[in-house]
């Protein structure tokens, strides 16, 4: 009988662990001490009980620990619970030990229908036991549980992608026909911003309807088709999902203003003061309003964090989270993968309506407009908002398990300054897990700043910071851009630098998400007061007209740039208007023109995703190797395999630098030589880095303004003494 087909009794797996560490607690429930010692040994199982044992999850209902030996390492797994206790309970158990993402089932007391387990997520019924042998994430890729750490997702504007009927918007069967790019990328998931039925005032985040398409994208019909057409193709779709308001124009809303009592409480009311001629508190949302407007219809204030056209939904109520979880069913029965959900720090407010406290940068900024101008004590973060994303995860992970679904990821938005405040969405603890992925905005913060500042010392606070305080238990993720935030291209003090930031988000330990467009190096189109007919986003307008231009997202927003002919880049037909004027660099930088050329951000972009999808680049370590104003440079390790990334973000003009890297790694013997892997595109083909495959010595590595590099070094990492200082 093979191994993994041997079932053995529950409680002889207690046995792998050596007697004289046990305590009765350990095993109670199961089995008593004194008759555990009576219990006969199994030869087979025997074989995992060898080497130092180190307990991993202990709790009243799991009994986990660790063996190790030279060769391998053995992760035991009890669920001490009995037949009473259905509950599904999910467990992680990812960087207790080395860089191991993955367990195989070596042996089991049932039977299993897995044959391994990601460690991020395990998931137990009562009475089950197994053992697994560990490995790492690369090692025993499996597409149905692991698919969202390796690989890239991509947000897309539906509106901005691919027109398909000549209506100037962007619509689902546009999308479909850019699937054979989008896979051409080595892209696996999708995410679409809201797709749904909406009034349109914030790009579809108002919802009217959501468990509809919004005409102007196409069908559910047309949808299905999506979704079947990507799932043909090994891809994935996620979708965003908005908990915290819905559109004033939605029923729910219309039937509170009605005073239906089946409806009224779906959203938060306040009678205000003063007999309701003052607003009942100080609070300013996100959107440049007073999070208050007075509903003539119910006498009666109502809450919105956003803007006035989007209240907010009230969670406490328990038949709202039914309904939500209603519209998420409706959309995983129709197939698709997983969530973004959106403003997640927004879902909750205190309900004894407070005022919030001015913060220390509201001498500097209109207190009547500006988010920042308060702390926000009482509408942002709140302990609740924090139960509601584990609640949901919990309640995918059902999902997934009674219908034989692979894993449904769940990806959450909240962007914060406050680093603890977005590593607590992952979930405090290893066994209640929330976010998969809470979106990382580090970069998008140095990104904000002035030219001047923006050095490799200042990128290294960031990343840093990112890196110090992800949670162990936590898979990191990187991004450079959303809809939100400017285009990365424009930021940077240099459009050259691009090349470099892909390696910064395809290369470092983590899931990437990628700004649809940033892989083309598409720029900003500046909106202006000249032409207000342009402006889509009237959220920028709640600022006053001398910060309309700097507040309107609609210049990250723009269509996507095909091809370098047709008059609006392939994005829509000649007789068409695009709802978004487009970037005017689009003749230049375009998809077409990208693929034609021998080298490309594009091309470059494709590399990398390919070369992160390899050990070291999915799951080994990572290690700063030199941060100067100049300089940026990490490595990237497992086993015997060991890259370097080097990063100049010297400006134009500077002066070459040149660098020891031998010292700086801590080399053993002199000579050191790395062979290129990947470039940035303006090094010259005629540079001793000029081309993939190239030798060069490591004591004398010189780059150019802008460039960056992707070295293998030709070299053991037991030679690297910067390697094993670190190695866990
Ligand atoms: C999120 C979205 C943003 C939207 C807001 C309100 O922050 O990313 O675009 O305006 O939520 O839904
Ligand atoms: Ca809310």
């Amino acid at each position: 009988m093979s191994l993994s087909s041997s079932v053995f009794p529950r409680e002889s797996f207690f046995l792998l662990a050596p007697l004289e560490s046990l305590h009765s607690d350990d095993v109670k429930r199961v089995i008593s001490l004194d008759d555990l010692i009576k219990l006969p040994h199994d030869d087979s199982l025997a074989q995992f009980s060898i080497g130092e044992y180190k307990p991993a999850i202990v709790t009243n209902d799991l009994f986990s620990f660790f063996r190790f030996n030279e060769q391998k390492t053995y992760l035991i797994f009890i669920d001490k619970r009995s037949e009473s206790d259905a509950d599904l309970r999910r467990y992680n158990f990812f960087g207790l030990v080395g860089t191991f993402g993955k367990g195989k089932i070596v042996a089991s007391s049932s039977k299993q229908t897995k044959k391994s387990l990601n460690l991020t997520n395990v998931l137990s019924n009562h009475g089950q036991a197994f053992v697994l042998e560990l490995c790492e994430l690369y090692e025993d890729y499996d597409e149905s549980q692991d698919w969202w750490m390796r690989d890239v997702i991509y947000e897309v504007i539906t509106a901005s992608y691919q027109d398909s009927n000549n209506d100037g918007f962007g619509d689902i069967q546009g999308l479909r026909q850019r699937l054979d790019y989008i896979q051409s990328i080595g892209i696996k998931t999708i995410w679409l911003t809201p797709i749904y039925p909406s009034p349109w005032k914030d790009y579809g985040y108002d919802i009217s309807n959501f468990c509809d398409i919004d005409p102007r994208f196409g069908t559910l019909d047309d949808f299905c088709q999506l979704v079947a057409d990507v799932h043909s193709r090994n891809m994935r779709l996620i979708l965003d999902f908005v908990p915290n308001h819905t559109s004033n124009e939605h029923t729910w809303f219309q039937a509170a203003l009605r005073n239906d009592p089946n409806y009224v409480d779906y959203y938060v009311w306040h009678e205000g003061k003063n007999n309701g001629k003052d607003l009942p508190n100080n609070w300013l949302g996100p959107s440049g309003q007073r999070m208050w407007t007075y509903a003539p219809e119910r006498k009666m204030y109502y809450l919105h964090q956003f803007l006035d056209c989007q209240p907010d939904l009230n969670l406490r109520n328990d038949k709202v989270l039914e309904e939500l979880k209603r519209i998420l069913r409706f959309w995983l029965d129709l197939g698709v993968d997983g969530f973004r959900a959106d403003a997640v720090r927004h879902l909750i407010e205190n309900d004894d309506f407070r005022d919030e406290p001015l913060s220390k940068k509201a001498k500097d900024i209109d207190p009547n407009i500006f988010y920042d101008a308060y702390e926000h004590t009482e509408t942002a973060d709140q302990p609740e908002s924090y139960a509601l994303v584990r609640q949901w995860r919990r309640f995918l992970d059902n999902y997934s398990y009674d219908n034989c679904r692979d894993y449904l990821l769940f990806v959450t938005e909240a962007y914060h300054q406050d680093i603890q405040k977005v590593m607590n969405y992952y979930g405090a603890n290893r066994e209640e897990r929330g976010s998969d992925v809470s979106i990382n905005f580090l970069i998008t913060y140095y990104l904000d700043k002035n030219d001047n500042e923006q050095h490799g010392l200042e990128l290294d606070k960031q990343l840093t910071k990112w890196q110090k305080n992800v949670p162990r238990h936590a898979w990191s993720n990187w991004c450079l851009g959303s809809h939100d935030s400017g285009r990365v291209t424009s930021r940077l003090p240099s459009t050259e630098l691009i090349d470099g930031f892909y390696m910064l988000l395809l290369l470092q330990s983590g899931t990437a998400l990628l700004y649809y467009g940033d892989e083309i190096a598409m720029c900003n189109r500046p909106f202006t007061l000249e032409h207000p007919e342009e402006i889509v986003d009237i959220t920028a307008f709640n600022y006053g007209e001398k910060y309309v231009e700097e507040r309107t997202r609609d210049c990250q927003r723009t269509p996507m740039q095909w091809t370098s002919h047709s008059p609006y880049a392939g994005f829509t037909s000649a007789t068409a208007k695009p709802y978004l004027p487009l970037a005017d660099t689009w003749p230049e930088l375009n998809v077409e023109q990208q693929e034609k050329a021998e080298r490309s951000h594009l091309k470059l972009f494709r590399q990398l995703v390919k070369l992160r999808q390899q050990s070291p680049f999915y799951g080994g370590h990572q290690k700063k190797v030199l941060a100067t104003k100049e300089l940026y440079a990490f490595i990237r390790w497992l086993h015997s395999d060991i890259y370097l990334i080097v990063i100049n973000q010297t400006t134009s003009g500077h002066e070459p630098i040149t660098t020891d890297f031998v010292k700086l790694l801590k080399y053993q013997n002199k000579q050191l030589f790395g062979e290129v892997v990947a470039k940035s595109t303006n090094i010259s083909d005629t540079s001793p880095i000029g081309k993939e495959g190239n030798r060069i010595e490591l004591n004398q590595l010189t780059l150019q303004s802008n460039e960056s590099l992707v070295l293998r070094l030709l070299s053991s990492v037991l030679e690297i003494s910067l390697c094993i200082d670190n190695d866990e």
